[in-house]
């Protein structure tokens, strides 16, 4: 891969999968199957709260460790949230936000999606901010109008410098764990749209920097054809990431120079 201006990111997401405990054989297998040197290729893995101290100790150089959420309240009276210091104090490095599955789930809202950017970057964790039109979106042609609107409504009050620093993946909702992958082509002209509503709105400098990733149904199959393409920087990988083997492969695809 040549991506001049830009690392690439394979960014596992196991979602609500796994134990503790398993985190440790998963690490043994994964790093077997990668190179000892990914060439600008950063390998992270984002997992379940539970899990990130398991994943701490393991203290990997290769594989940076990611959370799936924060609580977009920075502390106190808030049972059972989880704030930005407390995944940073474990190591956390990435976190994700405005995954789907939590818009869906927990009613993130733009609102809330932004409030928890502001509070990763304050902290120096990088967001992974998800964007994704429905079928029907897609259907009825209005995919480019509304990821335009999520990543403006995201990104909103942020000064060029910080959006610099913001991961963004596109993951279509219909390509979600449903094995049917967006062709290299549909994936390019979002992520290609994606940047090009970067230059208008914060200029070429920061566009070029921003690390756009595809997620939806990415296999060790497919993921050749989409890392190709000249607009996607990396993977944010669900069903493929939890069997080490075939991460590794898309790990090993992200790192080939
Ligand atoms: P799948 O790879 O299982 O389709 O999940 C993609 C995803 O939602 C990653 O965040």
């Amino acid at each position: 891969m040549n991506k001049k201006y830009r690392k690439v990111i394979i960014a596992g997401n196991w979602k609500m999968n796994m134990l503790p405990s398993q985190v440790r054989p998963f690490l043994d297998e994964l790093r077997a199957g990668i190179p000892a040197a990914t060439h600008g290729c950063s390998v992270v893995l984002c997992v379940p709260a539970t899990h990130l101290a398991a994943l701490s100790r393991e203290k990997s150089r290769r594989i940076a460790m990611g959370a799936q959420n924060i609580s977009h309240f920075d502390k106190g009276a808030h049972t059972g949230e989880i704030s930005a210091d407390m995944i940073a104090d474990l190591g956390a490095r990435y976190c994700i936000v405005g995954h789907s599955e939590r818009r869906a789930d927990n009613g993130d809202t733009d609102e809330i999606v932004n409030a928890k950017l502001r509070i990763l970057l304050e902290k120096g964790i990088t967001p992974i901010l998800c964007v994704g039109e429905s079928l029907e979106q897609r259907d009825r042609d209005l995919t480019i109008e509304f990821i335009s609107y999520q990543v403006k409504a995201a990104l909103y009050g942020l000064t060029p410098d910080q959006v610099k620093k913001v991961v963004i993946a596109y993951e279509p909702i219909w390509a979600i764990g449903t094995g049917r992958t967006a062709t290299d082509e549909q994936a390019q002209e979002v992520c290609f749209a994606i940047r090009e509503l970067l230059r208008r709105e914060y200029g070429a400098l920061i566009s070029r920097k921003v690390c756009i990733l595809y997620g939806g149904s990415m296999n060790a199959k497919n993921c050749a054809g989409l890392l190709a393409q000249p607009d996607i920087d990396g993977g944010l990988i669900g069903g493929a990431s939890l069997k080490p083997a075939d991460f590794a492969v898309i790990v090993r695809e992200g790192s080939r120079e």
